[in-house]
């Protein structure tokens, strides 16, 4: 797939579909897409985190990208951040940076390779999002986290509605704790239309 664009994005049907999308993307995401779209999300997952986080462990961004999570949260302390994607070529836009302590390639539709209770911290912008990752996953990035580990993750809103994440985080109440859900725009005053007014769900919460 050639020249991939949000609404190519939002169409995808299956992780091998973001595969081969993201292959194409990684090169131009930064300095096309986010810059064009005034993208926000990476900054407000950020701030959210600067804000409430007190921990010193790892962090693991689920669906990392080339790293724009990261850049803004170094921009605010430092931290140890792991990045996981199911795209390699992402993967290693993101580590040309430098921001991160590790990349790790996985799919969130599927078991994660990494031990119960490793991470303090768990963002994601993004990520679960039309055609990307829906509800399912937080099973396993529940398991990954420590008990008090602090999730701060986007998702999409109308995403939100349409795969029942409502339904998952009741589901989910004996692991989760302090759940709050801050509705916000993904793009900024630069953005076009269809998607301009596009928004999203940070979901705040720790583990019990
Ligand atoms: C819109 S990008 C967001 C990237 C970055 N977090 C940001 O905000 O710029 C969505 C990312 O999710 C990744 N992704 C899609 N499906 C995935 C899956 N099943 N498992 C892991 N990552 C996935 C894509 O490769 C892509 O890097």
């Amino acid at each position: 797939m050639t020249d991939p664009d949000l609404d190519k994005a939002y169409a995808l049907q299956t992780p091998d579909d973001n595969r081969k999308l993201y292959a194409d993307w990684a090169a131009s995401y930064d300095s096309g897409f986010a810059a064009d779209m005034d993208y926000q999300l990476p900054r407000l997952v950020a701030l959210v985190l600067a804000e409430i986080y007190q921990g010193a462990g790892p962090v693991l961004d689920l669906g990392a990208g080339t790293g724009l999570v990261a850049d803004h949260m170094l921009m605010r302390g430092t931290f140890d951040i792991d990045a996981l994607d199911i795209s390699p070529q992402m993967l290693e836009t993101a580590a040309a940076k430098g921001h991160y302590r590790q990349t790790i390639a996985a799919d969130l539709t599927k078991p994660l390779d990494i031990a119960d209770a490793t991470y303090d911290a768990v963002v994601s912008a993004g990520t679960f999002t039309h055609g990307h990752v829906g509800p399912d996953a937080l099973d396993e990035v529940i398991r990954i986290a420590r008990p008090g580990a602090l999730f701060v993750l986007t998702i999409n809103a109308e995403h939100f509605e349409a795969r029942g994440f409502a339904a998952k985080f009741r589901a989910l109440a004996p692991m989760v704790a302090e759940l709050e859900h801050r509705e916000v725009n993904i793009y900024g005053s630069k953005a076009a239309a269809p998607h301009r007014d596009d928004r999203a769900q940070i979901a705040i919460f720790r583990k019990r």
